[in-house]
């Protein structure tokens, strides 16, 4: 595995495989690997011959109160991680190769609408920082296909929107979800857990397969389903900020006779803010 950390070495390297023919997948991570991560590495390899990973704590993403700073960065254990895996080329720029202006003055590209549902409202600048930051790692690196994972659902639909509207010539693959053996969905912010905290946490995963259950057996009340949820996670110790069921494509909230849902969970457990979807097929 080759590392690099400019933007023109990694260019050397993307236009040597674009002349010899070659397709380009990419994963665009911040770091701090796990086995989500990792699985998404597995199955770009699946894609495509040559493969690239980013590793790039993007302060835009992240509001003024957010961890951006606490975000934990292991870059060296990473790139074992990675390397293992069979990546070919890991990129990992400095901030001010990404942003060599200040933030605040920097060419931004936004979605609208679907930023304003769900994380958004907690986050309003969030996903603003997302799309400018994949656009610019998609320009860099050229791939054919990039791949994000299911758990972070809303920023796949954000995406995918960003791609077509855009004309970005790039297909976009969602990864489900990778989970531990309780179902806690792997996540870098896990470590924020206390051993007490990590004991609570998958109710979370539980909570939304006992509402995906409800639903399937019939129940429609989703306002019901939604408050019930809420109020059992706040009884194990969450602060649950959302728990909303929407249409999994566009987000919308879902008429009855709607058949694509997922249920989209958020909730804060100590100094972690975790969280979590489940796709509901109906009929
Ligand atoms: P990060 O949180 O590091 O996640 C990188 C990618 O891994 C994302 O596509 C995310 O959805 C995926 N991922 C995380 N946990 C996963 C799990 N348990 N199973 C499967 N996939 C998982 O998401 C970001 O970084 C950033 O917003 C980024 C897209 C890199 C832009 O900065």
């Amino acid at each position: 595995m080759q590392t690099v950390h400019s933007i023109a070495e990694l260019r050397a390297q993307i236009t040597a495989w674009k002349r010899a023919g070659e397709r380009v997948a990419l994963v665009p991570t911040m770091g701090n690997l796990h086995r989500g991560h990792i699985h998404l590495v597995e199955q770009a390899r699946t894609l495509a011959p040559r493969t690239v990973a980013s590793i790039f704590v993007n302060p835009m993403q992240f509001g003024p109160s957010e961890d951006f700073a606490a975000y934990p960065r292991t870059l060296d254990n990473d790139s074992r991680q990675l390397a293992a895996a069979g990546l070919d080329l890991l990129f990992a720029p400095d901030i001010t190769d990404i942003y060599p202006r200040p933030l605040d003055e920097m060419t931004q590209v936004a979605v609208p609408g679907l930023p304003l549902v769900l994380c958004g409202i907690s986050r309003p600048i969030h996903f603003c920082g997302v799309t400018t930051v994949v656009t610019k790692l998609f320009n860099l690196v050229q791939p054919d296909v990039a791949l994000f994972g299911e758990k972070d659902w809303q920023q796949l639909v954000i995406i995918r929107r960003m791609a077509i509207d855009l004309d970005m010539p790039i297909e976009i693959v969602g990864v489900p979800t990778v989970r531990e053996a309780d179902g806690l969905a792997m996540s870098s912010r896990n470590g924020y857990l206390s051993p007490a905290e990590r004991a609570i946490a998958p109710a979370l995963y539980a909570t939304l397969v006992s509402c995906a259950e409800r639903m399937q057996a019939g129940e429609r009340d989703y306002a019901v389903l939604e408050n019930e949820a809420k109020a059992r996670l706040t009884a194990v110790g969450f602060q649950p900020d959302y728990f909303e069921i929407r249409r999994a494509d566009d987000l919308h909230r879902p008429a009855l006779d709607d058949t694509g849902l997922r249920i989209f969970a958020a909730a804060w457990l100590g100094r972690a803010r975790l969280i979590d979807n489940l796709a509901v097929p109906l009929g």
